[in-house]
């Protein structure tokens, strides 16, 4: 059975437009629903919005980090002038998780090679799992569609719960399932 959860998952969405209402955030609202039918016991979702500005977006992890086990950030993680997620995810993060990034530009490159241009990292604060993603609704799928498989497994290795997701990945420790006989 599904066991209410306590934690939250965050949701932060970097942009400086869409922090001013020049336009509506798409990224933060694909996150969620991307996320939401792939969890059975999912948490309630807190979803804040930042300017690109480096000690906002890391106070805003700090502080979702006190009640998520999860964050996803979208957006900012090029390398244009204003693009900083990803060294405001290390200053919130005591550890970085650097295979997350890795793996969607290495899985995505072949159908999209822009990929290439996303620095986005991954690190974990306390027992949060923070994540960042690029902020194009599009790569937002194709990036989690790359990743989903780990991010469970990551969150209990933090120190989260159990999110009861049946398409992720095994814990390694978890028993082989026994083939039919
Ligand atoms: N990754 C995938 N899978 N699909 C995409 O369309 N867009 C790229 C890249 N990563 C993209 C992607 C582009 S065009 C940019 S500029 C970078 O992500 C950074 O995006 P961001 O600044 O919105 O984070």
């Amino acid at each position: 059975m599904n066991q209410a959860l306590t934690t939250k998952i965050g949701v932060l969405t970097v942009s400086d437009r869409a922090f001013r209402g020049v336009y509506e955030d798409r990224g933060g609202p694909e996150v969620r629903n991307w996320l939401t039918p792939r969890i059975p016991n999912c948490p309630p979702f807190e979803m804040r919005i930042v300017s690109d500005d480096r000690s906002l977006i890391a106070t805003a992890i700090e502080e979702m980090a006190a009640d998520c086990c999860l964050i996803i950030t979208t957006g900012g993680t090029g390398f244009g002038p204003r693009d900083i997620t990803p060294e405001a995810t290390a200053d919130a993060c005591e550890v970085l998780i650097p295979g997350f990034g890795e793996k969607m530009r290495a899985k995505t490159w072949d159908q999209v090679p822009t990929a290439i241009l996303s620095r986005a990292t991954a690190g974990r604060r306390g027992t949060c799992l923070v994540i960042n993603l690029p902020g194009n609704p599009k790569a937002i799928s194709e990036c989690l569609d790359v990743i989903w498989t780990a991010i469970p497994h990551a969150i209990e290795t933090a120190g989260g719960p159990d999110l009861e997701a049946e398409d992720a990945a095994p814990a390694p420790h978890d028993p082989p399932e026994k083939s039919p006989s």
